[in-house]
């Protein structure tokens, strides 16, 4: 796991209501498994103009012990009082090289799947604003601003309860394609995928190729127990690939999905560990 460093910027505006933060903050503090790299009230300005009153810098040894004390219920109780009593600018930063998620790489036969970036915005633009790709998906981008805000907020917190993060699907060089993975509960044991592939490549098997290179490393390097797909009933094309792949017909939700306005039904497809046939050693 990586280290995350918490850094706020605070422009103190009530010194009574803040002071009532600092009252609990340390003895909170003192049961997490934080560590204060620095807090300072007078930093060297380098470039722009500073307009704190001071500066904390934290470091935990992962996003999971931040998580812990930023979300406690005690910091929570006291946070209030830093919020009312001060101006706070704060950031989570990753360390580098060591984002969550950011080392994944799955290689297949052809096909090479790893983490997309921004990089990858221009290539990802110009098949997922196309009608025939979006017409079955909730996400429907029409600028490229859309596609990098979608890729900013899809690549952290890998494998974290709740979250969708977002491989790219490259053959050669090329990115073809895209799978999200959403990982979800109970105790982050499952996890939905949505798949979509560049026209120019579909039907050459590079979405079923790219599900089992995804869906064997949730099975065997993570150890999900059930993988799930959600498909709109007209989409053939997803439907074949799920069906080719094993994965079982679950349920129908009438009408449960609102887009662009419309309720529409949603087909649920399944698959358990133990069920998989494309299991690797
Ligand atoms: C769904 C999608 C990813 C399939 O990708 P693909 O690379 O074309 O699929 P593959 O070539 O690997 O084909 C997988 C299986 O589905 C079948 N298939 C693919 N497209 C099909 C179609 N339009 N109609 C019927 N069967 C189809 C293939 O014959 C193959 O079956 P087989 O292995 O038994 O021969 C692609 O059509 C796509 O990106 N669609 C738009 C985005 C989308 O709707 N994503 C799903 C959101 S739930």
């Amino acid at each position: 796991m990586s280290a995350v460093y918490f850094l706020a910027q605070i422009r103190i505006t009530d010194s009574n209501l803040y002071q009532k933060y600092l009252d609990k903050c340390d003895d909170i503090f003192s049961r997490c498994n934080g560590k204060y790299l620095a807090v300072d009230s007078a930093p060297e300005i380098l470039e722009g103009n500073w307009k704190y009153s001071k500066s904390v810098l934290i470091e935990f040894p992962n996003r999971e012990d931040f998580k812990e004390w930023y979300y406690s219920d005690d910091y929570q109780e006291i946070l209030k009082y830093r919020l009312s009593g001060a101006a706070c600018d704060t950031i989570l930063v990753f360390g580098k090289e060591q984002k969550p998620g950011n080392k994944i790489l799955i290689r297949t036969e052809r096909l090479t799947i790893k983490p997309i970036t921004l990089a990858d915005a221009s290539a990802m633009f110009e098949y997922r604003t196309k009608e025939e790709i979006f017409l079955f998906q909730t996400f429907k981008p029409g600028t490229l601003h859309e596609i990098e805000d979608f890729i900013r907020n899809s690549t952290t917190g890998f494998n974290e309860e709740g979250r969708w993060f977002q491989l790219g699907i490259f053959h050669n060089s090329t990115m073809i394609g895209d799978i999200g993975i959403h990982f979800i509960g109970p105790e982050n044991s499952q996890c939905e995928i949505g798949y979509t592939i560049h026209p120019v490549y579909q039907k050459k098997g590079y979405g079923k190729e790219s599900v089992i290179g995804v869906v064997n490393y949730l099975f065997k390097v993570l150890q999900k127990h059930r993988i799930t797909a959600s498909t709109d009933p007209q989409n053939t094309a997803s439907i074949a690939l799920l069906e080719s792949l094993g994965f079982r017909k679950e349920g129908l939700f009438k009408r449960s999905l609102l887009i662009d306005g419309n309720w529409e039904d949603d087909l649920i497809y399944a698959i358990l560990a133990e069920e998989w046939e494309y299991q690797v050693n």
